[in-house]
């Protein structure tokens, strides 16, 4: 299908309180007990790479947020990812191409010399189909919550030399309280 671009915008020119309320309507407002809140926990999303999109009107009608986080291996050696999401459409406005449009300009922000890898909970059948991530990875994985194993989904320029086994959670370094 063809869609018209939408306009994208840095998320951090977006009030937080609008933010919150595409959240709470594509989610729910039960949203922040999720395993993905906890993994993240304590670390503030990524200004670089978090967007927001507006539709012809310039209402906000779209968002995506990056965090922080590491998945620590058996040694409790930290090995740094982006956590991708929510990515968050209203309900409205959904398959639209707000979605995809979002997700390109979060991977065009990454840097093509050394990308971290990219870590998300959610649908394989779309962030596989558009954007290569793959469950077949994070078998070993574990996270702070219950979690879906076919949903804890990654991308990597090289999957080859992702730990087989750890724990995801913040990255220690970026915790707000860490100096
Ligand atoms: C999932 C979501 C971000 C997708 O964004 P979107 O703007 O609605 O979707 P897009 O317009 O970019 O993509 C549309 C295509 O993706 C497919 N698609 C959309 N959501 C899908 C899903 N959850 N699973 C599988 N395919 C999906 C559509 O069928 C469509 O495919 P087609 O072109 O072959 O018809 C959005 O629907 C949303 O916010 N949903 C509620 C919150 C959520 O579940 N977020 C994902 C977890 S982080």
């Amino acid at each position: 299908m063809d869609y018209t671009a939408p306009t994208l915008i840095p998320l951090d020119q977006v009030e937080p309180a609008m933010i919150e309320q595409v959240l709470d309507r594509a989610f729910g407002p039960d949203r922040h007990g999720r395993t993905a809140y906890k993994v993240r926990e304590g670390t503030d999303w990524l200004p670089a790479l978090s967007f927001a999109a507006l539709d012809e009107d310039d209402m906000l009608v779209g968002t995506i947020q990056v965090w922080p986080v590491a998945l620590e291996d058996e040694d409790g050696k930290q090995h740094p990812m982006l956590m991708v999401g929510p990515v968050a459409v209203i309900p409205e406005r959904q398959r639209e191409g707000y979605g995809q449009a979002l997700m390109l300009a979060m991977l065009a922000a990454l840097d093509e010399r050394a990308p971290l890898p990219q870590v998300l909970i959610g649908d394989a059948d779309y962030y596989g189909r558009f954007f290569g991530f793959s469950d077949a990875p994070t078998g070993g994985w574990t996270l702070p919550g219950p979690w879906d194993p076919g949903r804890l989904l990654v991308r990597a320029v090289n999957p080859a030399i992702l730990p087989a086994k750890g724990t995801l959670g913040p990255w220690r370094s970026h915790l707000a309280n860490s100096g």
